[in-house]
């Protein structure tokens, strides 16, 4: 079998390239021409993967890879997906995380319309949120240019699906982090601040909003239901969320709190870092997902936390020792010459 991800170099492009190259897939990865290459992610894989050089913006790219390449399988999970900086690039957003899809899907209508697609659709869609718990069948209304643009990606994938009889699924996820989350992220931000803090490399944190809730879980556990959705035998959308929402508050709390510190000494508050419309609470009911593909989330909120935590310590730590290393090392040669 082979997969093609766009976005191999993300958070959950990564994750999901170590399951499939797991499962025996033979797994292209899409990645745009940059000055640098930045595979930090899938560094410990490279050598089991292709990459091919294509970018969302640009059709004849994608025609190109899909047609030489005849994935069974595309993941689209390709965006740009920070959601302040959809405010400061709206335009570029919804060409990425919006039209891209139109892109995709069109390549596949014309250059191998037999393979299944995953769309990645997000729960910040439901936005304003119109009932809670939230499930495949709520309204959207989304708070930011993302939403928006990801709101088109999902109506867009429906559409073809039902228009052309794609194989084309979308994957309405709720928030999911890891150790390889963006820093810019709120999770990943504080967990990488808790562990400068620890070690004497910062003294505070500025965050935002810390009454805002979402229902959290973690990516590795994620990327396994998108594979899922597409072994069925009819193409339908699901959420995929753990059912459990938690506050800003209360992961700055467990997180300081791993490795003994008070957040109320550390986090100060940063109005510069609000948002000009929130999305205050987010909480998915899964229960399609879960009777239908059986896919249910193995990490917990405080787990995961406190493996987020652990890695930065380390990635930090190494660091320190690493200048240490280099210090006494040019110690030790000023001293013998
Ligand atoms: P991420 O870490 O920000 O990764 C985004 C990926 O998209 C990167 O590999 C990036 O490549 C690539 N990309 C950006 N613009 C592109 C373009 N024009 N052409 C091709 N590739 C492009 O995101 P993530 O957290 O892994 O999320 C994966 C997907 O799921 C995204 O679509 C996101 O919107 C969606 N999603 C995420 C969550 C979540 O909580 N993580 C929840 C719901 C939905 P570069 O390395 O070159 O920048
Ligand atoms: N980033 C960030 N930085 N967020 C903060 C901060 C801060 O300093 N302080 C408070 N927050 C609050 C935000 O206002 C938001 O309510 C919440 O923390 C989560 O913010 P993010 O971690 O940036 O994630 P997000 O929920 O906006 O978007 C993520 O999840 C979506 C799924 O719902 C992204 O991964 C999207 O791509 C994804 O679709």
């Amino acid at each position: 079998m082979k997969a093609l991800i766009t976005g191999i170099t993300g958070q959950d492009g990564s994750y999901l390239a170590e399951f499939l190259i797991a499962k025996g897939y033979r797994v292209y990865g899409v990645v745009r021409r940059s000055s640098t290459e930045k595979y930090d992610r899938i560094a410990h894989i490279r050598d089991r993967l292709v990459l091919v050089q294509a970018d969302l913006l640009d059709q004849v790219s994608l025609s190109q890879a899909l047609k030489e390449i005849q994935p069974d399988e595309i993941y689209n999970l390709g965006a740009q997906s920070f959601v302040p900086t959809s405010w400061a690039q709206p335009v570029l957003t919804a060409e990425f995380t919006g039209t891209g899809v139109t892109r995709m899907l069109e390549a596949i209508r014309s250059d191998c319309p037999q393979a299944r697609f995953y769309q990645a659709s997000s729960s910040e869609m439901f936005g304003m949120v119109r009932e809670t718990p939230q499930n495949e069948k709520t309204p959207f209304y989304p708070r930011s240019p993302y939403g928006v643009a990801k709101v088109y990606g999902h109506h867009i994938t429906v559409n073809y699906r039902e228009s052309y009889r794609l194989f084309a699924v979308s994957g309405i996820l709720f928030n999911h982090e890891s150790p390889r989350r963006g820093l810019e992220f709120v999770t990943r931000k504080i967990t990488d601040a808790v562990a400068r803090i620890k070690l004497g490399l910062a003294d505070e944190l500025k965050l935002g909003n810390l009454d805002a809730k979402r229902d959290w879980g973690f990516a590795g556990d994620y990327v396994k239901a998108m594979w899922m959705m597409l072994q069925q035998d009819k193409p339908q959308d699901y959420v995929i969320s753990t059912g459990i929402a938690h506050s800003v508050r209360e992961f700055a709390e467990i997180a300081f709190g791993f490795v003994g510190l008070d957040y109320k000494k550390y986090v100060k508050l940063d109005s510069e870092l609000l948002r000009p419309a929130e999305v205050d609470h987010l909480l998915g009911d899964s229960s399609k997902a879960r009777s239908e593909l059986g896919w249910r989330p193995e990490v917990g909120f405080r787990e995961m936390i406190e493996m987020m935590v652990e890695a930065d310590l380390q990635r930090y730590s190494y660091g320190k020792l690493m200048d240490e290393n280099r210090y006494s090392e040019t110690k030790t040669k000023a001293l013998s010459s």
